[in-house]
């Protein structure tokens, strides 16, 4: 690593070293920022940000003094940052680190191979596997080439696993996939493997939903990482999204989601919570306390698993979240309310993290 990419590292709050508090001055009398109060515990806390909404001075407000890292909702992804087979439009993670720089925090890459958000020069282009697989290794090269020094960490692969644990069937697995369709993992460790070549520096994560308790896709990927760690394959961490509502209140559901991170930490891995929000169905006051509870227990869970480094919202204010458009008559899902308001779940969360 060259000294200036070291310092542009650090500044960044890269390499997943620690985080310290220092990057979040405050008087020692004051309330503590959740970023601030996570510090103590070597975690980060983060939320997923839209840059277009930094217009929006109240939210602008919040991301730039909350937290210690922000991730890119929308436009890291393939469709958005890369839309022409010949043109790639950095707009919108280039504000978004920006941002980030100018408030001393770290940034987040998401996602570089999913099934969603593919843009349609790629979907429609009948392309057979070589020339797929040139486009994603030039995708991936090209991405984090830009972000390096920058980004300190990208989930690499995002859902690959049903919930069965099978393979989900994709343009990059085997429709016609990259290469090696119907070899289970073996396309995830060469996207890995290309992640590794075009950034050293950056922390490589596989990332999936419904994956945080014991159950046959949590076990899927925990085979996975244990053959990827036998055999030097790239991965640094596993990525849980946390999507949940309330039924999630569950002693057994909470004790192996405890156990579930255990088995992963004991491969060596760390882990993020990447797109924690927990939607409601209702706005009452008995809802909102619900919200409250299960999220300051999903931090604690963190919280006392060393090997947790982020605990990170999908969002900041319900005003901009993305339940609503995709859980019809549900939401309230974030910490602050539509109009910027801190909840309930807010103060949990803090009191979690302290
Ligand atoms: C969602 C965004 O929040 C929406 O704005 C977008 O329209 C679709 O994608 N799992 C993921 C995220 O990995 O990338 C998704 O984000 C939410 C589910």
């Amino acid at each position: 690593m060259t000294a200036l990419v070291l310092l542009a590292c650090l500044l960044a709050g890269g390499g997943g070293g620690a985080v310290t508090s220092s990057s979040n001055p405050s008087s020692p009398s004051s309330t503590p920022t959740l970023g601030q109060a996570a510090a103590h515990h070597n975690i980060r806390v983060g939320a997923a940000a839209d840059s277009p909404y930094l217009s929006d001075n109240n939210y602008a407000a919040i991301l730039g003094s909350e937290f210690s890292q922000l991730q890119a909702e929308n436009e890291m992804k393939f469709s958005i940052i890369h839309p022409l087979s010949n043109g790639y439009h950095f707009s919108g993670g280039d504000a978004l680190t920006s941002f980030a720089q100018a408030h001393n925090r770290a940034v987040r890459g998401d996602t570089l191979v999913w099934h969603n958000q593919v843009p349609s020069w790629v979907t429609n282009g009948n392309y057979n596997s070589m020339p797929l697989a040139t486009i994603l290794q030039d995708h991936i090269t090209t991405v984090m080439g830009h972000y390096a020094g920058k980004v300190y960490a990208w989930d690499v692969v995002n859902e690959a696993f049903n919930s069965d644990g099978s393979m989900r069937s994709t343009i990059w697995y085997d429709q016609p996939g990259i290469g090696f369709a119907f070899m289970g993992t073996k396309y995830i460790e060469q996207t890995l493997t290309w992640a590794h070549a075009a950034d050293a520096n950056a922390l490589l994560f596989y990332n999936d939903y419904g994956a945080e308790t014991m159950n046959a896709k949590s076990d899927a990927i925990y085979a996975m990482a244990q053959d990827f760690k036998s055999r030097n394959v790239p991965l640094d961490g596993i990525g849980f999204q946390l999507h949940i509502d309330l039924s999630f209140d569950d002693p057994n559901t909470l004790a192996s989601v405890a156990s579930n991170m255990q088995r992963f930490a004991a491969l060596g891995l760390i882990f993020h919570i990447t797109e924690s929000d927990i939607r409601l169905s209702d706005s009452s006051a008995a809802s909102f306390n619900a919200q409250a509870k299960l999220y300051g227990e999903i931090a604690t869970l963190c919280v006392q698993q060393p090997a947790c480094k982020l605990f990170h919202t999908w969002g900041l204010t319900d005003k901009y979240s993305w339940i609503p458009s995709f859980f019809p008559r549900e939401g309230w899902a974030l910490l602050w309310d539509a109009n910027y308001q801190k909840k309930l779940a807010y103060n949990s969360v803090l009191n979690a993290l302290q």
